[in-house]
């Protein structure tokens, strides 16, 4: 198989995989003129990226606070703070603390909602089922989750994966924004609710906060489902693919 070839089949398979309709490519070889086939046809025309939305900018803090998490330096820096970490009641049942993993020169921040048991047991964020759909939707916009910084809003397990509650994510995200002001990535994808209110410091709904460019802090945020969501109603997948591909668009302008 050519190489062009391969690359199709395989942009093919992901897109079937995010809920994509199944395309059957010929057994012979395109030619130049069969339209379609070619990796550079295949990728549709670069679209329109959609309408500005929401903007939150909390302030930095300076350099001289006393706040140790403003006093990092380093995405390491702000790792060991968390493993210390016993600003709310979220510490008492966590095995291990899930700062977030990645690349300090990532330019993509993945953002989901708080560690899940399997990251809870390991310390590493998205290993879980819903991680490897991540990696999955990740590879679709070409994306090796080993370029890209993966992380959530809050560091520690919530007792049976309920959803983290209001102090909680108060009390955590200042790790968030710490880790985001360090990274300086291009894009920032927001997976699920929780991620999405609590960058753009919003309570409206996931599907009203879809498909738009949203700020934190002058980065472009993109919002989605969460894996999680998606393992359980495979029908968003399509609309999460959508959404992917925004991001990579932005990445790619
Ligand atoms: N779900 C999340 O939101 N984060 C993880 O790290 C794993 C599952
Ligand atoms: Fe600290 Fe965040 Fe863990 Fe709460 S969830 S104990 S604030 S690291």
């Amino acid at each position: 198989m050519t190489n062009g070839r391969a690359l199709a089949k395989t942009y093919l398979e992901q897109q079937r995989l995010l809920g994509g309709d199944a395309v059957i490519l010929p057994t012979s070889e395109p030619t130049p003129e069969t339209p379609g086939l070619r990796p550079g046809s295949v990728n549709p025309k670069p679209e329109d990226l959609p309408p500005p939305g929401l903007s939150f900018d909390p302030p930095s803090g300076d350099l001289f606070a006393a706040d140790p998490v403003q006093q990092t330096r380093t995405l390491a820096d702000v790792a060991t703070l968390v493993a210390q970490c016993t600003k709310c009641k979220l510490c008492e049942a966590r095995t291990n603390t899930v700062p977030g993993e990645g690349p300090t020169d990532a330019r993509l921040v993945v953002v989901g909602e708080g560690p899940g048991r399997t990251e809870d047991e390991t310390g590493r964020p998205f290993v879980g089922k819903a991680g490897e759909l991540l990696t999955k939707i990740l590879g679709a916009i070409d994306f090796p989750r080993e370029q890209v910084f993966i992380c959530n809003v809050v560091k520690c397990r919530p007792p049976e994966n309920r959803l983290p509650q209001y102090d909680e994510i108060a009390a955590c995200v200042p790790y968030l924004y710490r880790q985001i002001d360090l990274l300086q990535p291009a894009v920032i994808l927001a997976m699920g609710g929780t991620a999405a209110q609590t960058l753009l410091n919003t309570k409206q709904s996931l599907g009203a906060l879809r498909n738009q460019v949203h700020r934190f802090r002058g980065i472009p945020v993109i919002v989605t489902y969460h894996p999680a969501a998606l393992l359980r109603n495979p029908n968003w997948k399509r609309p999460t693919w959508d959404d992917v591909r925004i991001a990579r668009r932005i990445l790619d302008s």
